[in-house]
């Protein structure tokens, strides 16, 4: 097969380009209540948009990303034939998909934070800058230029930023292990996997299975578009460090049970190449950091647990049922609230967390697979009835195995560390349907 020569000017920059570090971010989520004030807003962002072939924004230091929620398309008055066009869970939206994606009792759409998971939610702005000062100047420029439009409403703001070393709420430093795209010039985070065909991410080209032909339509709409999986995802920091402590006889102890259940020591470093102590020069390594397979090296998990966070999300070349390279995904993730200070055991009511986004052409097989079968299940390597021990969506009675000689070690009962607070589908569309958006006449 040919690769794909990838229409870079088309594609928004925070499909494939990664994130500068450091970063500030905010998300904001508009509704459009006539049809002409989202169209306006829509050419205007067209405008700040950065496209994945510029090295720089066009909005100085601030980088823009536009997404669309399905009602959002419809509210812009997107023709029906072409709203029908769009993949089954895309027009349902997240909150409807709550049961597949294990949102169930405090994660169930019901008591998400208002509006998330209502048809209210239309437009997803999300801006980032070097620090939060730089954000606020431009979020205030936009906040100006958003009172000339009549129209449309900001119905929430979230803000994020990237913690000390890019360690999300629980310690562990996060944002190592990407995909590389097929034609995108951005190289792999992991020099044994392959580059994957551009049609993972990017609709209309070729992708893994050979296939570029189930695209939104008309063509100019659905071409070089992404989906957009976010969510706001609560981290219950006190609990885990307590569940940490309450499990083994001793700090040390704590720490190797923290990385046994992420894969990875909170440096970094995976426990594929540091499997006995923590090495933070591994850790912020990029040449090593993320080169590892499991397959000869470690089959049973003795090493890295098959159970644990990253095994599970990316079983790498591991013997599994299926094959894991059609349920990649780019990550954009960025922690929210304030940090729990070192050593609290004690919740303190403050809500933080991780504002998770998925990046990917194919909602169903890549995001809704990997949190359904690989977060909340384990049959897929043959394990005992477990979730993600750091993620999933347990709920107090599954097990987490951890391999071991002469015999394995079970932690039971395994608490929710994690409660979804929200989150949505999103249409992330090239710039050249940005612009027909806008044009629209319907
Ligand atoms: C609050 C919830 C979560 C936390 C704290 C978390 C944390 C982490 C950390 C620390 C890493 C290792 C660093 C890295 O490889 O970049 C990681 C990797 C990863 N996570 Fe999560 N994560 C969360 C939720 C999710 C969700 C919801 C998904 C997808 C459904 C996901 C998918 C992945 C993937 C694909 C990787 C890379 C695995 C690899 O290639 O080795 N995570 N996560």
């Amino acid at each position: 097969m040919t690769m794909s020569i990838l229409e870079l000017d088309d594609i928004q920059s925070g499909v494939l380009r990664p994130r500068p570090t450091p970063y500030a971010a905010t998300y904001v989520l508009f509704r459009i209540d006539r049809r002409d004030g989202g169209r306006e807003l829509i050419r205007r962002l067209n405008s700040v948009v950065a496209s994945a072939a510029q090295p720089e924004s066009p909005h100085r230091d601030t980088w823009v990303s536009v997404a669309l929620s399905f009602q959002g398309l419809r509210a812009l008055g997107v023709p029906q034939a072409s709203l029908d066009s769009f993949p089954l869970q895309f027009q349902q939206g997240m909150a409807a998909r709550a049961r597949a994606l294990g949102d169930v009792g405090e994660s169930s759409p019901e008591n998400w934070e208002k509006p998330l998971g209502s048809h209210d939610v239309h437009i997803v702005l999300t801006a980032l800058a070097a620090d939060e000062q730089h954000l606020e100047a431009v979020m205030q420029r936009a906040t100006q230029a958003y009172r000339e439009l009549s129209g449309i409403t900001a119905i929430w703001r979230q803000d994020c930023h990237v913690r000390p070393n890019e360690k999300e709420a629980f310690g562990f430093r996060d944002g190592i292990s990407h995909p590389a795209v097929e034609g995108s010039g951005i190289p792999s985070s992991n020099p044994n996997e392959e580059p994957l065909k551009a049609g993972e991410f990017v609709l209309g080209y070729p992708d893994e299975m050979g296939s570029s032909d189930s695209i939104p339509q008309p063509d100019i709409l659905g071409r070089n578009g992404s989906y957009v999986a976010f969510r706001k995802l609560h981290q219950r920091v006190a609990e885990f460090r307590r569940y940490l402590q309450e499990n083994s006889p001793n700090p040390e102890a704590e720490e190797l049970l923290a990385a046994k259940m992420m894969g990875r020591w909170r440096s970094g470093a995976p426990l594929a190449k540091c499997p006995l102590h923590d090495d933070p020069q591994v850790g912020v390594d990029h040449a090593s950091n993320n080169d590892f397979v499991f397959k000869n090296e470690d089959p049973i998990g003795y090493i890295t647990p098959c159970g644990s966070h990253i095994r599970r999300m990316n079983p790498r070349d591991a013997d599994i049922a299926g094959v894991a390279r059609i349920h990649r995904m780019i990550r954009r993730g960025t922690s929210y609230g304030p940090e729990l200070p070192d050593g609290v055991l004690d919740d303190d009511g403050v809500d933080r967390g991780l504002m998770f986004a998925f990046v990917g052409a194919h909602l169903g097989r890549q995001f809704e697979f990997v949190q359904s079968e690989w977060m909340n299940k384990s049959d897929f390597f043959g394990g005992a009835a477990g979730k993600d021990p750091v993620a999933g969506a347990s709920d107090g009675t599954g097990n987490f195995d951890i391999p071991k000689k002469p015999i394995r070690k079970r932690l039971q009962g395994l608490p929710r560390f994690v409660v979804t607070r929200g989150g949505e589908y999103c249409f992330l569309p090239g710039l050249r349907a940005l612009r027909w958006i806008a044009d629209l006449r319907t």
